[in-house]
């Protein structure tokens, strides 16, 4: 306590009757009482919140008339044991409770969903119940400060946010500017291609994959982007989405279960309020001098700044909306497609043989003198299903963006309470041993005959047929499937037409490891790409000096 009475500086203050203290003395008793009444009343109210969660917790999950599942500790429930590695966690608990089973993370309950068909049942079938999102203390209330579109509420507001933004992701508007993806996916190998000076430096293709995906990104939510790797709002950009991750995880920040501790300052809280501020610093600087330049009467390229701009008094948008918005689609479409790029780099290299056979077949359908197009994608079976493959082994958001029940819920004679946050455990529906052969095994062969893109398999009426659930399930499911796909596509089938990906036996690469709470990406690392032909320079050359003549360039 003297230690905290000699660091309060000796300025004038004031008590409740306006008697000025100017002792250091006086400070210190005052100081001493304030904190000895502070504490006890704290650990009064620990104690209290601990046997009252105690009793709750136990009370609660002998109700049997929940899903079973894992004992929890008093306040923290099952938290502690989902801290690392929570994935494979959730994974074990579903071998013991099942394809449904219950966890409670402090004051909240979970429900587990481990199979396609309780998925389908649940988040498709009965979506008018299953389609609602917490409102997580971190991201919700903090970073997305209740607004956006991944974090809010089933209701009139996601309505209106979830139209805005399909404005720019149907099928129609990505047709529209599918050219701009494929001038970002020549770009990037252009860029590799230099950069790894014939296969003989050392090459990290984060970066070059981070950068492809927010051009393509900023082109579409801003109408602009960088033009080397070097460019300042790379870094700025790259850093925000990352930051997202590791701030958001669903299962990750006890302050988003546990009310108490939102009260207190915590390094992760203020992680959170600083990048809700850089977020609008940056994302909604750009959305003010969009809507200066508008007023202006200068030209801005269509982007969905200015459909927002546009549409903002009848949409009823304000700054903060526009600013979040922008920002969803910043995080949403940056890190996701860039981490699958970055996953196949980083496991592609082990895989020789898979690379020749991929190749063998560009060879055969597209041959040496022009890059692989989206129109080819339907003859190459083989490269569509090493894509498919990289998404089942390593989907970014292992346990999804969770969903809540709006109402009670009785499935198979067990109930879901409302408020309950169900979340997909994809983990365990990508590893199903009934499903897949081996399914720890990297096999593109699994996928072979899957000529559907994973946005329609996303519809197949029998669940275990769908290809994967790294893009969720039922009416929150992702709107940016068709661009991502596209975006995917584009990137890995050049990769793999331009380069052989060589591991380096002194570097090697951990796939265990992961980036991220809510979205993982790989741990930096490093391969070489060495040109598969001579004419692998002079075709990417072409194909930029062609999007040169187009202006994009
Ligand atoms: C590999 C790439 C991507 C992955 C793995 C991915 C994954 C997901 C997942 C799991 C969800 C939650 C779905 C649910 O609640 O069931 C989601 C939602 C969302 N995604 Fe993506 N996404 C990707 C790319 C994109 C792109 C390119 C955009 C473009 C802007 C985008 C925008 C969004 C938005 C706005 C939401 C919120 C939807 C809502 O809550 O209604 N995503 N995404």
């Amino acid at each position: 306590m003297s230690e905290v009475a000699a660091s309060v500086p000796k300025l004038v203050q004031y008590n409740s009757s306006g008697t000025l203290y100017s002792s250091n003395a006086t400070i210190t008793r005052i100081t001493s009482e304030i904190f000895d009444v502070n504490i006890q009343s704290i650990i009064l109210t620990l104690v209290a919140v601990f046997i009252l969660s105690a009793v709750w917790s136990v009370l609660s999950i002998r109700n049997s008339n929940l899903p079973k599942g894992p004992w929890g500790f008093p306040v923290l429930g099952s938290f502690p044991m989902l801290t690392h590695y929570p994935e494979l966690t959730l994974d074990k608990w579903a071998r013991k409770f099942g394809s449904l089973y219950s966890v409670r993370l402090g004051n909240q309950l979970f429900a587990i969903v481990s199979d396609p068909g309780v998925a389908k049942d649940l988040m498709i079938t009965q979506g008018a119940i299953f389609s609602n999102r917490k409102e997580m203390f971190m991201k919700s209330q903090i970073v997305f400060a209740g607004r956006g579109i991944t974090a809010t509420p089933y209701n009139d507001q996601w309505r209106k946010h979830r139209r805005i933004a399909n404005t720019w992701l149907n099928q129609q508007a990505v047709d529209s500017y599918t050219r701009v993806l494929d001038f970002e996916a020549t770009d990037m190998l252009q860029a590799l291609y230099i950069d790894s000076k014939n296969g003989k430096v050392h090459i990290n293709p984060q970066t070059y994959a981070g950068r492809c995906s927010l051009n393509n990104m900023l082109t579409i939510t801003f109408g602009f982007r960088t033009d080397s790797i070097h460019h300042p709002m790379v870094a700025e950009a790259l850093r925000l989405s990352r930051a997202f991750m590791n701030t958001t995880g669903p299962m990750s920040n006890s302050a988003d279960f546990v009310p108490l501790l939102q009260w207190f300052p915590s390094p992760l809280k203020s992680r959170a309020k600083a990048l809700h501020r850089d977020l609008m610093n940056t994302y909604g600087g750009l959305i003010n001098d969009i809507e200066k330049k508008l007023q202006a009467g200068e030209k801005v390229d269509n982007c969905l700044a200015k459909t927002m701009l546009e549409v903002k008094k009848a949409e009823q948008l304000d700054h903060l909306d526009m600013s979040i918005l922008a920002s969803a689609f910043m995080i949403g479409g940056v890190e996701t497609t860039a981490s699958i790029m970055q996953w196949f780099t980083a496991l592609i290299p082990a895989y020789p043989q898979i690379q020749k056979r991929a190749q063998e077949e560009l060879d055969r359908v597209v041959g040496r003198s022009r890059l692989p197009t989206l129109e080819d994608e339907k003859n190459l079976p083989y490269c569509h299903a090493i894509i498919k493959e990289v998404e089942r082994c390593h989907n970014p958001f292992w346990l999804g963006t969770p969903h809540t029940a709006m109402e009670d819920f009785v499935y198979q004679g067990k109930l879901i309470p409302k408020d309950t946050v169900v979340v997909l455990n994809t983990w365990t529906m990508h590893h199903s041993e009934t499903r897949w052969d081996k399914p720890l095994e990297f096999n593109p062969d699994r996928y072979i005959d899957d000529s559907l893109p994973t946005s329609a398999s996303a519809n197949l009426a029998d669940p275990y047929e769908r290809d994967h659930w790294m893009f969720g399930a039922g009416r929150r499911i992702c709107p940016g499937m068709i661009v991502a796909e596209r975006e995917i596509w584009l990137a890995i089938s050049r990769m793999l037409w331009a380069f052989d990906m060589v591991q380096i036996s002194e570097k090697p690469i951990d796939l265990k490891e992961y980036d991220g709470m809510s979205g993982r990406s790989p741990v930096p690392f490093e391969i070489l790409l060495k040109p598969r032909f001579d004419g692998v320079g002079e075709v990417l050359g072409k194909a930029m000096s062609g999007w040169k003549a187009e202006g994009l360039a």
